[in-house]
């Protein structure tokens, strides 16, 4: 077969491979090819503070959308979630974050609440803010297609420092309706689990009774066969991934803010017949800071 059989630059290598082991037509080329492009795939980017004293979060924001905008030009991009905090304490911050910056993401994006994302004292309900500013509640289901993403508050109306575990009620009431998925990917702005317990990380649940009750929601999550990954921002440090009950628990450093490690975001590429991986990119230098299968 000659290398000229596959009409792409991208299907050079698989036809290579082809060749070693039999006649390889076009046909045959183009279903190996596919095979190794994703079906569907979307990025993780938490903590933008923007806002932030001190901070150039202007720039950073400003970074993001560029890094999101060119990842959807070069390999195509179907889903953001921008995983909370995206302010800094001031809800009159979210106008401009999403009017001058964030209306410029050529993706469908959709947030989840984090612990900085204070909102109107005068609103009836964070639900009923929340919707306000995004279109969507502070706990809200995205369905495309046949992946489910479970957006889920973990944090208080105006107050950064008491973080809490999701409400399971609410959780399982939408991973009940969700029979017809095929994987659910849960996104919660802060972890579940005590700091230091089996590995977690520093900024983890600290009040007892939340504690508790968010080793229940872990439990909770671990126990459903369909619940690919779990997805944290908050902890600026953490690039990675831990493993709780057989789940992963994903962490994608963070966009904006005073502290942390190198800034970034998640990808996840999803595969005919059910294969996932994901990688952390570097945004500054585009490189991949670690890779996983799901
Ligand atoms: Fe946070």
């Amino acid at each position: 077969m000659s290398r000229r059989d596959c009409s792409r630059r991208d299907f050079l290598r698989i036809c290579g491979l082809a060749t070693a082991v039999s006649a390889c037509g076009p046909a045959v080329c183009g279903r190996a090819a596919e095979m190794k492009k994703p079906i569907f795939r979307f990025a993780v980017a938490s903590d933008l503070h923007y806002g932030q004293v001190k901070t150039p979060f202007t720039e950073t924001t400003e970074n993001l959308v560029g890094w999101l905008n060119t990842e959807k030009k070069n390999k195509g991009l179907d889903l953001i979630i921008l995983n909370g905090d995206l302010v800094h304490d001031s809800p009159k911050d979210y106008e401009s974050l999403k009017n001058k910056h964030l209306k410029r993401l050529v993706v469908p994006y959709y947030t989840t609440k984090g612990n900085h994302d204070f909102v109107d004292e005068n609103a009836p309900s964070t639900a009923q803010a929340w919707k306000k500013i995004w279109g969507h509640e502070n706990n809200h289901v995205v369905k495309m297609g046949k992946f489910a993403f479970i957006l889920a508050d973990t944090s208080a109306p105006h107050d950064g420092g008491p973080y809490l575990a999701a409400d399971l009620d609410w959780l399982k009431k939408q991973i009940a309706a969700l029979s017809d998925a095929d994987a659910i990917f849960v996104f919660m702005h802060i972890a579940q689990r005590k700091r230091g317990v089996q590995g977690w990380p520093k900024w983890g649940l600290k009040r007892q009774k939340q504690i508790v009750a968010g080793e229940a929601v872990m439990a909770f999550l671990e126990s459903q066969k369909k619940v690919r990954a779990i997805f944290h921002g908050h902890d600026h440090n953490s690039t990675s991934r831990l493993i709780s009950g057989g789940k992963p628990y994903f962490f994608d450093s963070h966009v904006g803010g005073s502290f942390g490690n190198r800034k970034g975001y998640r990808i996840v590429e999803i595969y005919a017949g059910g294969k996932m991986s994901t990688y952390q990119r570097e945004g500054a230098t585009g490189k991949v800071m670690n890779t996983h299968t799901l």
